[in-house]
């Protein structure tokens, strides 16, 4: 090779270097960044939001915020995160009252949460089906009848796009998380990718508070409120023998609530009153959404530690003009951004669609599940899930590993914990709402760290 090739040579070698860097460097994707969100405090870690088109005419976008780990993010692994409801956003939800990297506070300003799970993942939240958050399709005969084939079809599509945005987090571990009705839509989308041989290093669910089975986790309320002193044993009684918490449930959602069960239903309301957050029997309720005046007087007492009042503030937060600006939102058919969907008809039979043996699929595909419980929680109250689980163990042969014993945060026991097959997990966490990290983000964030890791929780 002559002198004058070598050195084209070392100069082509350098532009392709060059132009490998580039690539690398606009990879990811600048229009998406967040410079900075009103009111947040300054961070070392990058944050992205915006819009990924799921099907090919573009109707349908659905809008992500996704929070880069606050340190080496290219070693940490990618956690996609699902709020429930149905038809519930994971932003305003997930992100900003559970376990992202801010908080509103009172003055309109982000606080930093502490707990936050980016300290040990990038976290991807992302607003699903279309007609939730900010996600929406164009086509508005979209949301006449949206199922869970369709949710798990967009997201899985959704996945695909992303990754196709984001190619250095290909390699990273990958793991599929989420709360309530996500213990349909993480199921059913962790199975979509095996089923489909979709190439994501897919290492395990984890899902809180989630409804597997309609009858028994439904069935199980009546046991939790009356456990927990919130009903009598008069009208247990009834619910065990004469109707069914889960008859009543279906009976309300076909707009059939009569006889009988209508007459159970209002004894068991009356007894738990409306001054109880069924999301956590223990907390005391938003009274700004209750009733104004009680609020008033509320705000004499003592400060309590945990922000029940948090919801109200995320959606004023969420519905500030500048806020959407900086996150890169818009408002597509919509007047507000609200916590749950008003716009989208949820398939609401599909709730009956178990997702325990899709668990169980899991599992034998190699694929880490773990189910958690905030066990102050009475809509899906630990006592259904923990047997769920203890009965798929057994179902397809999985013996206890770890048996069922205490977990702790630091020097206090933070939950109890049953491992099958070093594969399958079971956890409650003490002292938790439906939404865990919530109300206790500490030890929600020690069950993450230790889920992620693939080990028992602490002892
Ligand atoms: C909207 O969706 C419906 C149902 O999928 C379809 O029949 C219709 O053609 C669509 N409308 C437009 C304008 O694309
Ligand atoms: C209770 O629920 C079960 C389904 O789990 C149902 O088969 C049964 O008929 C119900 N009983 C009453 C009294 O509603
Ligand atoms: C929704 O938006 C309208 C107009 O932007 C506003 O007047 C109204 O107060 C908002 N409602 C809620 C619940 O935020
Ligand atoms: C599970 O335990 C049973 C009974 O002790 C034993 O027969 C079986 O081999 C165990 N299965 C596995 C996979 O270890």
């Amino acid at each position: 090779m002559s002198m004058l090739s070598h050195s084209f040579s070392m100069i082509a070698t350098i532009i392709v270097v060059l132009a490998q860097t580039l690539v690398t460097v606009s990879s990811l994707p600048e229009a998406d960044r967040i410079n900075s969100l009103p009111g947040q405090p300054q961070v070392k870690f990058q944050q992205y939001s915006g819009y990924i088109w799921v099907d090919d005419q573009n109707q349908r976008a659905l809008f992500y915020y996704f929070v880069q780990a606050e340190e080496h993010p290219a070693s940490k692994p990618l956690v996609l995160w699902l709020n429930g409801g149905p038809g519930c956003s994971s932003i305003g939800v997930g992100a900003f009252a559970e376990h992202g990297p801010f908080r509103p506070t009172d003055n309109n300003a982000l606080e930093k949460n502490d707990y936050s799970w980016n300290r040990e993942a990038n976290i991807l939240y992302l607003e699903s089906p279309a007609g939730v958050g900010f996600s929406y399709s164009s086509n508005k005969s979209f949301y006449a009848l949206v199922t869970d084939e369709i949710t798990a079809r967009d997201n899985l599509v959704f996945l695909e796009r992303w990754f196709a945005k984001f190619p250095e987090y290909s390699d990273n571990e990958f793991f599929i998380t989420g709360e309530s009705y996500g213990g349909h839509y993480v199921p059913q989308l962790a199975q979509l990718i095996i089923q489909t041989k979709t190439k994501f290093n897919f290492k395990g669910i984890a899902i809180g508070n989630p409804l597997l089975e309609f009858n028994i986790d439904f069935n199980s309320r009546s046991e939790f409120f009356w456990s927990h002193g919130l009903i009598s044993d008069s009208t247990y009684e009834v619910l065990t023998k004469v109707c069914n918490y889960s008859s009543i449930r279906r009976l309300i959602q076909n707009g059939n609530l009569r006889g009988v069960c209508e007459r159970a239903n209002k004894l068991l309301y009356t007894e738990i009153s409306k001054y109880i957050d069924e999301y956590d029997v223990t907390l005391d309720v938003c009274l700004s959404s209750v009733n104004q005046q009680a609020y008033v007087l509320n705000q004499l007492q003592e400060t309590q530690k945990i922000d029940v009042c948090i919801g109200d503030k995320v959606t004023a937060y969420l519905n500030r003009k500048e806020v959407q600006e900086a996150l890169h939102g818009s408002l597509v058919g919509v007047a507000n951004w609200s916590t749950c969907s008003d716009v989208l008809h949820y398939d609401y039979q599909n709730l009956e669609i178990p997702t325990i043996p899709i668990l169980g699929s899991l599992v034998k595909s190699g694929i880490r599940v773990l189910v958690y419980s905030g066990d102050q929680d009475s809509v899906i109250p630990l006592i259904s899930s923990r047997s769920l689980v203890n009965g798929l163990a057994k179902e397809i042969g999985v013996n206890t590993t770890v048996a069922y014993r205490a977990w702790f945060e630091g020097k206090q026991v933070a939950g109890w914990t049953q491992v099958y097959g070093d594969i399958l997990s079971y956890a409650t966490i003490r002292g938790a709402s439906h939404e865990a990290p919530f109300s206790q983000p500490q030890r929600s964030l020690v069950l993450f760290t230790a889920f992620l890791e693939g080990k028992p929780l602490p002892s």
